[in-house]
């Protein structure tokens, strides 16, 4: 069987494809691959494991319906047209759990480093700024006893609230689609509504999938409505806030600062306005950029892999109902 990885995938998960009997193929150049030749690169694949933006749309998958199954490599499945693709009875899975906390501690570590001004600090004396002790230059805010927001309280939303609870004793709030009465009771999470979410926050973190209803909800509208001391920190999708109207609140002074593991587009201009911004920090999408992660995710990407391989469920099928009529 044929599988095509459309990036290096960490050993751990090419052991495993190897042990399985699979024929891989690796697109190794540090490019991203146009959809053409995505399409292209596919002929003759049986399953394909998408590392990296691909977009998996109507046109792909009219073309490449010959797929017995596409695993994704990480946990967030925005690219994929899902719908389009139970249709044409192609199975897709995405790798959840194993990211959970190493995406939490990157939420942490930039809600930490938006306080204290960690990235512009470090950048000044990089300037040659550090001249002297002043003890009221650099000052940023304390955490304790401060209100977390969660946007979208999932598996890694509620590992952020916990860490932020027992570490800071932050009082948590949350808006979701659903209540979660777990993190109710162990974390004595309130839930409330989206313009509650906004007023009471001093730090507002987003953990949802980027989807027609959270595209650019984050906008100007709601900036407006946040504290002028709050942090807003989105290791999420960058499309799920406007950078423009972001650059205009931070500039105006409407909220404090921001911190950004996920752009739009990515990768980020050199150019852009947020990079010098003194409140500001930005990484890379590298949420989940541990190596105990990393291999964890490609070991789970290999075994949904492995069950399409051999017409199997999926193990993190996201479209179970491609299996009802195959009986799977
Ligand atoms: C995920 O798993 O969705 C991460 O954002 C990496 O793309």
């Amino acid at each position: 069987m044929n599988v095509l990885i459309t990036r290096v995938l960490p050993q751990k998960g090419l052991d495993l494809l190897e042990k399985a009997g699979c024929n891989v193929t690796q697109y190794t150049e540090k490019r991203e691959l146009s959809p053409a030749q995505l399409i292209e690169l596919c002929q003759g694949q049986d399953v394909l494991l998408s590392s990296g933006p691909n977009i998996i749309d109507e046109a792909f998958l009219k073309a490449c319906h010959h797929l017995k199954g596409i695993a994704l490599l990480s946990v967030g499945y925005d690219k994929v047209d899902l719908k389009t693709a139970t249709q044409y009875g192609i199975p897709v899975s995405n790798t959840p759990d194993v990211i959970t906390q190493t995406t939490a501690d990157t939420a942490f570590l930039l809600m930490l480093a938006v306080a204290r001004n960690a990235f512009a600090m470090s950048r000044s004396i990089a300037q040659g700024e550090w001249q002297f002790y002043d003890p009221t230059a650099h000052l940023g805010q304390d955490l304790y006893g401060k209100t977390l927001g969660i946007f979208g309280m999932g598996r890694i939303g509620s590992d952020l609230a916990a860490k932020c609870k027992a570490y800071f004793g932050m009082k948590i709030i949350y808006h979701n689609r659903k209540l979660k009465a777990e993190a109710e009771q162990q974390l004595g999470a309130q839930y409330v509504s989206f313009d509650e979410l906004l007023r009471q926050s001093d730090v507002l973190s987003v953990h949802t999938d980027l989807s027609a209803e959270t595209k650019g909800k984050f906008n100007w509208d709601a900036f407006a409505r946040m504290k002028p001391s709050a942090i807003f920190v989105n290791t999420a999708r960058g499309g799920i806030h406007q950078e423009e109207d972001l650059i205009e609140a931070l500039q105006n002074k409407i909220i404090w600062g921001a911190g950004l593991d996920v752009t739009n587009p990515e990768p980020m201009d050199k150019n852009n306005a947020l990079l010098q911004m003194q409140n500001v920090c930005v990484l890379p999408h590298i949420g989940s950029a541990t190596a105990g992660t990393r291999d964890a995710m490609a070991v789970k990407a290999a075994e949904n892999v492995i069950a399409a391989v051999k017409g199997q469920r999926m193990p993190n099928i996201l479209n179970p109902e491609v299996y009802q009529e195959q009986n799977v």
